[in-house]
């Protein structure tokens, strides 16, 4: 059986590698997001390159390394707030723009991923 993915679509790793550079590249300028994520990106961006991949039906790079993603319980040790929600999404909007994204993925994508980052709130704004 040959069924498409979504990855496979947008280009795959390359495209994915490029999204994710994008992305990091926003995410350690952006003033709200800076003081929860280190200052070296590199394994940060390699760890979201693996689980976006297989998030978007490539290769469970993510899996094969480092288990379950179990995302929720990996981001508690982070206070994840209603206005970090909105900037981490402003990023990944940005760089999926930057990378050319195109419909119907870029809508699907952003879709799937406000989803999942309204999942990762841990914090109410007020304790930020
Ligand atoms: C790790 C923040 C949403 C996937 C992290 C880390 C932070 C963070 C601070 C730890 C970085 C490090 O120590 O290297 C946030 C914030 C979000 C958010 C503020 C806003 C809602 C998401 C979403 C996804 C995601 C929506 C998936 C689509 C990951 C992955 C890791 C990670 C895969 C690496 C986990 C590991 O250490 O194995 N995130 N995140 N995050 N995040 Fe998020």
């Amino acid at each position: 059986e040959n069924r498409a993915t979504v990855y496979d679509a947008i280009g795959g790793r390359e495209t994915v590698h490029q999204l994710v550079q994008a992305f990091y590249k926003r995410v350690g300028q952006h003033p709200d997001l800076i003081p929860i994520f280190p200052d070296d990106l590199t394994e940060t961006a390699r760890k979201q390159e693996q689980f976006l991949s297989q998030f978007l039906g490539g290769p469970p790079y993510y899996t094969e390394e480092h288990g379950h993603p179990m995302l929720r319980a990996r981001h508690l040790p982070f206070e994840i707030t209603p206005s970090r929600k909105d900037a981490w999404l402003a990023c990944m909007q940005e760089a999926l723009r930057e990378v050319n994204i195109e419909e119907p993925y870029y809508s699907a994508i952003l879709e799937r991923l406000t989803h999942t980052a309204h999942h990762m709130m841990n914090t109410p704004e007020d304790r930020k």
